[in-house]
């Protein structure tokens, strides 16, 4: 029988002993009442829950490994190097993308124990309360529902202290939060040389408002970024939901290295069995759940192992040569992402990130102090202020199209604020400020499809960034906003004059920018989405029950049929605690 490999043993040994399956051979001599397909953000935090009860067996499957002690995504200024390409990604590339001006761009996804949030870049947003209120409309389930949700977003979180203990007065408000849950959410833990300027123009122009918290339901202004760092080191869903208390549950099992690659009917239409591949070995197994099978494997990985499974488009699947089981057409359609844009201006100061992005000398000063005291530099993400902002009522767009965003508490795009150059280094005698922006209320709906029969093949992977006119407006007016917030008193004396682009481009100047430069924010949702009993689209109920087949549920970030305005690890974690609560209620 295939043994996962010496290290891997070796490394798992160290903090989960007991349920490390360490022989595949034992897969058929254990049962599971459970299994759950995808280690990542949301698959963790349904097995943890899940294990509460001592009398319920879970399989955790991660096509990864244990991500254990990899210094890129322990510190959190890391974050940036952690993907692409990397052994913690997957490594995908999306096809061409002609909002993109035809490039194809690396399409990071977290690959190991804790999945995106071991790799993301931390920050924590829940969502507009128009965000879920959306939800539970169109899902005809007001348990979605903002209101409905909040105890699972207090249930989560575990809000602490910064990583320098700075007094936070002010900064968030103590009342919409949880501070008794399991992963860690905190506030920056180190000052920047912008933090009073940024502040200060939510003074000097309406247009940017001061907004205390974010995560209150109403996202719209300028305020401090919420992060999931616990004293100045990463908190992701391996590091809290599978925190040695928990993964060494003697009923939590967890197999590493385990690509899955289908899920058949163990009985007919009852999908509790599922098929994998484990480490470098390409025999085929599989494993039945006594109950229900859950898919975490997240929004590329779900429809991936759905279609492949012939749940799909059954004339898509028919031509290329897999045996449709299920006719579900909307698996992998709808794919919905958010888009970035790095910008800056270069400014009048040494005291910004360039320095150490240039001086390796520095640089190791930073490091070393992490490693002592995991302060310093280090403990920030990018971007310590954050701003959600929609555009005026009478924009020309709104002539034509509706307006995209769920409601009035949600933004249309997003500024963020860096005190320096994110990219590589810049030359000596440079410094700058980022004032960036992200769509998030996109239009554009791409695709994830199987591009072979080969379950181990990558999928074709299609967000059809800045694919309609309404996101390349919003995306051009968000640019112009960013260049307003340059020009205000309180940064007129600092900003000497701007880098990437210049306030005065046309319009057609600015969109062929804005193609030519613009990425992803990494938040792909939509491919396995939920919608009403009964509707005549969609891939789940509003129970996150597989629709037409029994025993499959999906819980992560696929089933969202809108985008959230708002970073999306906290939808994940939000969606399965509820998640784990459906289940548990449907175990008789
Ligand atoms: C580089 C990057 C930066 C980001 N920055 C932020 C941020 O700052 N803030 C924020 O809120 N969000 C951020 N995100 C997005 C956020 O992390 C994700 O939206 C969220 O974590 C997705 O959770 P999930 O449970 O849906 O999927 P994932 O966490 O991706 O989990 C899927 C899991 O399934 C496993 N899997 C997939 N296929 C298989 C298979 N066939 N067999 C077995 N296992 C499989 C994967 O290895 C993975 O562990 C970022 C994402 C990335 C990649
Ligand atoms: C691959 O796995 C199968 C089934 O577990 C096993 O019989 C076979 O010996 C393994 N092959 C190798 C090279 O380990
Ligand atoms: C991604 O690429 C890195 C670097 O080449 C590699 O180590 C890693 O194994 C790759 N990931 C996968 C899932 O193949
Ligand atoms: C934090 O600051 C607030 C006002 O800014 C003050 O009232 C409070 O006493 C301070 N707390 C601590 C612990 O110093
Ligand atoms: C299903 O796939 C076929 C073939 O690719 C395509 O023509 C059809 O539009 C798809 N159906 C839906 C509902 O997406
Ligand atoms: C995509 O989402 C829209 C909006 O919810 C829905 O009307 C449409 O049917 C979905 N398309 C598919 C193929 O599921
Ligand atoms: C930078 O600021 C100093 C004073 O702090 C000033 O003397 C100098 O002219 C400024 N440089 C530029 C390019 O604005
Ligand atoms: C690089 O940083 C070190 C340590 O802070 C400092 O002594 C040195 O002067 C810096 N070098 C340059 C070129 O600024
Ligand atoms: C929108 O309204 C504002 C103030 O009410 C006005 O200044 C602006 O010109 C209007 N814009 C458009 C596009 O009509
Ligand atoms: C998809 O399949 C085609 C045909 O086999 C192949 O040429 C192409 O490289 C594949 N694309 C990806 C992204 O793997």
């Amino acid at each position: 029988m295939a043994r996962i490999s010496v290290l891997s043993a070796l490394i798992l040994a160290a903090f989960c002993s007991a349920t490390v399956i360490d022989d595949v051979a034992d897969l058929n001599k254990l049962k599971f009442d459970y299994i759950v397909v995808g280690a990542g953000t949301s698959g963790v935090v349904v097995a943890n829950r899940l294990t509460e009860n001592k009398d319920i067996s879970v399989l955790l499957l991660e096509a990864g490994g244990s991500n254990a002690d990899v210094l890129d995504i322990e510190v959190p200024w890391l974050c940036l190097i952690a993907t692409p390409d990397t052994a913690q990604d997957w490594n995908f590339t999306t096809t061409a993308q002609p909002g993109l001006n035809g490039r194809a761009i690396a399409y990071p996804r977290g690959f190991g124990l804790g999945g995106s949030s071991a790799v993301n870049y931390m920050i924590y947003t829940r969502g507009a309360r128009d965000d879920f209120d959306r939800f539970a409309r169109v899902t005809g389930d007001n348990s979605w529902s903002w209101d409905n949700l909040v105890p699972y977003m207090k249930k989560t979180e575990r809000f602490s202290p910064p990583a320098d203990r700075h007094n936070t007065t002010g900064q968030f408000d103590p009342s919409v939060h949880g501070f008794n849950g399991i992963n860690t959410v905190s506030l920056q833990g180190f000052p920047t040389g912008i933090d009073s300027r940024v502040f200060a123009v939510t003074d000097e122009l309406a247009e940017f408002p001061f907004n205390l918290d974010m995560n209150s339901g109403n996202t719209i202004g300028i305020g401090s970024t919420q992060v999931t760092i616990k004293d100045g080191v990463r908190s992701s869903s391996a590091t809290s939901y599978l925190a040695p208390e928990f993964i060494n549950r003697p009923n939590l099992h967890v197999l590493l290295n385990a690509h899955v690659t289908r899920v058949l009917p163990a009985t007919t239409g009852s999908f509790r069995t599922v098929e994998l591949v484990h480490g470098s070995n390409v025999t085929r197994l599989t494993v039945t759940a006594g109950k229900e099978v859950v898919l975490s494997a997240g929004s590329i990985g779900t429809p991936t192992i759905l279609q492949h499974s012939g749940i799909g488009n059954a004339s898509f699947l028919t031509q290329l040569g897999i045996s449709p089981l299920v006719d579900l057409p909307s698996v992998g359609q709808n794919l919905t992402d958010h888009v970035l844009l790095l910008d800056s201006w270069f400014v009048n100061s040494t005291d910004t990130i360039d320095e150490a992005n240039r001086n390796a000398t520095l640089f190791g000063e930073q490091l070393a102090q992490w490693e002592d005291t995991h302060t310093g530099p280090l403990v920030n993400v990018a971007g310590s202020q954050i701003g959600w902002l929609r555009l005026p009522a009478n924009a020309s767009i709104f002539e034509r199209f509706e307006d995209p965003a769920s409601g009035p508490t949600a933004a249309h795009f997003e500024i963020l604020f860096e005190n320096g150059k994110l990219g590589p280094p810049t030359p000596e005698g440079t410094s700058y400020i980022s004032i960036s922006n992200a769509l998030v209320a996109p239009t554009s709906r791409g695709f994830v499809t199987i591009n072979s029969t080969d379950p181990l093949a990558a999928p074709l992977i299609h967000p059809n960034l800045l694919g309609t006119e309404v996101d390349i407006f919003i995306m051009r007016e968000a640019l112009r906003a960013s260049a307003r917030f340059a020009a205000a008193p309180s940064l007129k004396d600092y900003i000497i004059t701007f880098d990437s682009f210049d306030p005065a481009f046309t319009d057609a100047q600015l969109e062929e920018y804005i193609r030519a430069n613009s990425g992803t924010v990494f938040h792909p949702v939509g491919t396995a989405a939920m919608s009403a009993k009964g509707a005549g689209f969609g891939v789940v109920d509003p129970d996150l029950a597989v629709k037409e087949v029994s025993g499959l549920r999906i819980v992560d970030l696929s089933v969202l049929p809108f985008i959230p305005a708002a970073h999306t690890q906290a939808a994940a974690y939000i969606i399965a605690e509820r998640a784990a609560d459906i289940i548990k209620a449907a175990q008789c």
